[in-house]
């Protein structure tokens, strides 16, 4: 089956982080470069590609129901072809499953392996073979792949990848790897010349920022690199995720006063308020520590938007130390909070911890904690009601099709009435209602 222009045409679905959203973009620029259109439909497209994520089990289950419906496009038509990549091909339980139960999957590369997929791809096509491919780390970072990005007003930009830290629930560190970081000049040149075609907004990704350049050849920091970004011209805004908390530098604090692009806003997961259960995670903080930390950003940078994840019924939780996490999360006033159970992951040093918390009290926990951010995150909204927000109108609301949608610097989404022309601009816009997931406000003429 081809596109309208006779192309044959591909569909990438992707679960999990936006790291897995930015492979998800150059997997898409190669597939292009291999001459292939994208195409909004799997059922009509001629390759499917899914990139997954192993980060919890639900993402596992996401993965196969999807297969079972690409089953059924395989069985009508036996040229479509199915590549499966990301976290869960770094699992040998997950491939050595595939391969007995999933036959018909064409093609199974890894994370570390993502530059080779062209060559891959047209192995499969060409020689009508299957292939399973994955590399068990790699250190190299492959430069100037191509990419097919989601927005051309703003980009996720890769500053390094992997990590270190193996918090003890955690499946990343046998997925993505070792720590590696892209030398400065790359990262500089790649938003150069992002800015060159119109981007205004980057987000600087990574599975800890903090420690970026530690262990490297050039003497460039988080902070540094930062401060060389906020000289770009062009660029309006720089973001970034995630911060390990450990490794959060004064310098870093420092920076969100002196590079005025950098948004007032921090995705910093606590993961637990409780210090016992912090260190059975390998934190390596307390809660006073996060605490300390959180009175620091705040007296830095007092308009801060402040986000985090939070793990419900780690093994062991008490309900003392939920009361921990309950306590950090009224005293922190978060703007919002990812809220996660705790999903057994198999390799994981939790795997093995004996007292496991049951589903119930997973469960029960887990709502009290949600209804508890939740009336924090209206009441910070509703504080907004009658501000006025330099918006960076991102398309049409999702919702309400008669409503545009944008982001405030501290990544707040608000909708407003608007206009196609306003897209990728920076607008002021006068916050008329804070709910509890977005705001709503109208445009002000400048
Ligand atoms: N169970 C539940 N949540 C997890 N996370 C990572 N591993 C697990 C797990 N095994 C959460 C953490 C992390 C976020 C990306 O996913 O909160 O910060
Ligand atoms: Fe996982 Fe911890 Fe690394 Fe984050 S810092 S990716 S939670 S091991």
């Amino acid at each position: 089956m081809t596109g309208k222009d006779n192309r044959k045409t591909f569909h990438i679905q992707t679960f999990g982080c936006q790291m897995n959203v930015r492979d998800s973009e150059t997997l898409a620029g190669m597939l292009e470069e291999l001459g292939f259109a994208e195409s909004k439909n799997k059922r009509e497209a001629d390759v499917a590609v899914i990139n997954t994520c192993s980060v919890r089990e639900n993402a596992d289950q996401k993965f196969f129901g999807t297969l079972g419906q690409l089953k059924k496009i395989k069985e009508e038509r036996p040229d479509f072809v199915v590549a499966v990549c990301g976290c869960m091909m770094q699992q040998q339980h997950i491939v050595d499953t595939l391969k007995e139960k999933y036959p018909w999957v064409d093609l199974i590369f890894g994370t570390h392996n993502i530059h080779e997929f062209p060559r891959l791809l047209t192995n499969v096509i060409s020689e009508r073979k299957k292939i399973v491919d994955i590399w068990d780390n790699s250190e190299d970072i492959i430069e100037g792949l191509p990419s097919k990005r989601e927005f051309p007003f703003k980009a996720y930009v890769n500053i390094m990848y992997g990590c270190n830290n193996f918090c003890t629930y955690c499946i990343v560190p046998y997925t993505r790897g070792r720590e590696r970081s892209r030398r400065p000049e790359e990262i500089i040149n790649e938003i150069r010349n992002l800015a060159a075609s119109g981007v205004k907004e980057v987000k600087l990704l990574g599975q800890n920022v903090n420690s970026y350049g530690v262990g490297c050849d050039f003497n460039t920091d988080f902070a540094d690199l930062i401060g060389q970004i906020n000289e770009i011209e062009g660029i309006e805004r720089i973001r970034f995720t995630t911060s390990h908390p450990k490794d959060l530098s004064d310098k870093l604090i420092e920076a969100f006063r002196t590079c005025e692009k950098l948004c007032p806003s921090i995705h910093l997961p606590v993961q637990s308020g409780s210090t016992a259960v912090l260190r059975r995670m390998n934190r390596k903080y307390t809660k006073e520590e996060y605490l300390d930390l959180v009175g620091k950003l705040k007296a830095a940078v007092p308009d801060i938007a402040i986000t985090t994840d939070i793990i419900v019924g780690f093994p062991g939780e008490t309900d003392e130390d939920f009361n921990d996490t309950l306590d950090l999360v009224e005293r922190v006033r978060f703007d919002s909070a990812f809220t996660f159970l705790y999903s057994i992951r198999k390799g994981t040093p939790a795997e093995k911890y004996k007292d496991q918390v049951p589903e119930a009290v997973k469960h029960e926990r887990f709502n009290r904690l949600v209804e508890l951010q939740n009336k924090i995150s209206a009441e910070i909204n509703k504080a907004c009601e009658g501000k006025v927000f330099p918006v960076l109108v991102e398309g049409p609301s999702k919702t309400n099709p008669k409503n545009y949608s944008g982001r405030t610097e501290t990544g707040k989404l608000v909708h407003f009435r608007g206009s196609p022309d306003l897209i990728g601009q920076i607008v002021p816009v006068r916050i008329t209602e804070g709910k509890t997931f977005a705001l709503f406000g109208e445009r002000v003429e400048e």
